[in-house]
């Protein structure tokens, strides 16, 4: 028998940020990565096509994985498709990933408080009801980045971003008014992490970059300690992590970039939608 491992889904390589928190804070477990890189980006779908896509690839996945819990570092996904997930799944505890807009407005000082992500996320009704719900004192400006996720991955992947990419893609961010400036940009995107030090070497003042990846890491593991998950190590075997690419196609920079987390890139495959 095998232990059952935490599932990690992601449309590419973003929700490795929140993995690598997970994997300090749950050394013993086992991790099963997933990349639907074969509908990168997320962040241009429209809605009803990728929540059905979603939850077609759910059904295979949770089937030939068999994980204790799927946890879906990815804000365009969870935003979308969370709770039908949960419907669709209910044997199965999900963990989304949605933009931290409550922690950035209780510690905001300026309340001038900016939400960078996919165009997906900014759209979604979800992330509007988040600052209705718990930023409502707050000015709260919506940023969209159309590049940021595939500059991330490229960073990723060759080493090199252009400088000049980011700092046109994060300018909008930067609010001043009133003699007052916006001190807090969440990243409500899970590739966003991977950049940030471009991103602070390009803002035109320093902020607080949110990074919600440790609080989701922690929030995974309380749910399985809850649950008394893997109270049985000693009698099962510990395969390796392994990362699955829905595309099937991972070049050796992708694979060896996986290799770097651990991670062991496993065949594709095939989905319908
Ligand atoms: N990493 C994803 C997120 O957190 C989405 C990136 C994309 O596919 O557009 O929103």
């Amino acid at each position: 028998m095998t232990e059952k491992p935490i599932l990690m889904f992601d449309s590419g390589i973003g929700g490795l940020t929140v993995m690598r928190e997970a994997r300090v804070l749950m050394p013993d477990r086992r991790f099963v990565y997933i990349a639907d890189d074969a509908a990168f980006p997320y962040g241009d779908w429209e809605e009803d096509g990728l929540r059905a896509r979603l939850i077609e690839l759910f059904g295979g996945l949770l089937r030939e994985h068999q994980p204790e819990i799927a946890v879906i570092p990815c804000n365009t996904a969870s935003t979308l498709a969370l709770t039908d997930l949960r419907q669709a799944y209910p044997e199965v505890p999900f963990v989304g990933t949605v933009p931290a807009i409550k922690p950035a407005a209780e510690r905001t000082r300026s309340g001038l408080v900016s939400v960078l992500a996919t165009p997906g996320t900014v759209k979604r009704q979800y992330t509007r009801d988040l600052i209705t719900a718990w930023a409502s004192k707050c000015h709260v400006r919506l940023v969209g980045s159309t590049q940021l996720a595939r500059l991330a991955e490229t960073y990723m992947r060759d080493g090199f971003v252009d400088e000049e990419a980011v700092r046109a893609e994060i300018a909008p961010c930067f609010m001043e008014q009133d003699g007052k400036r916006t001190d807090i940009v969440v990243l409500a995107c899970t590739h966003y992490p991977l950049l940030v030090n471009r991103m602070r070497k390009t803002a035109p003042w320093p902020v607080d970059w949110l990074d919600p990846a440790e609080a989701i890491a922690r929030r995974v593991k309380s749910l399985l300690d809850e649950n008394g998950g893997g109270d049985n190590k000693a009698a099962v075997l510990r395969a390796g992590d392994i990362a699955v690419f829905t595309s099937g196609k991972v070049d050796f920079a992708i694979a060896r970039l996986m290799q770097g987390f651990g991670l062991q890139v496993a065949k594709g495959i095939e989905i319908r939608t």
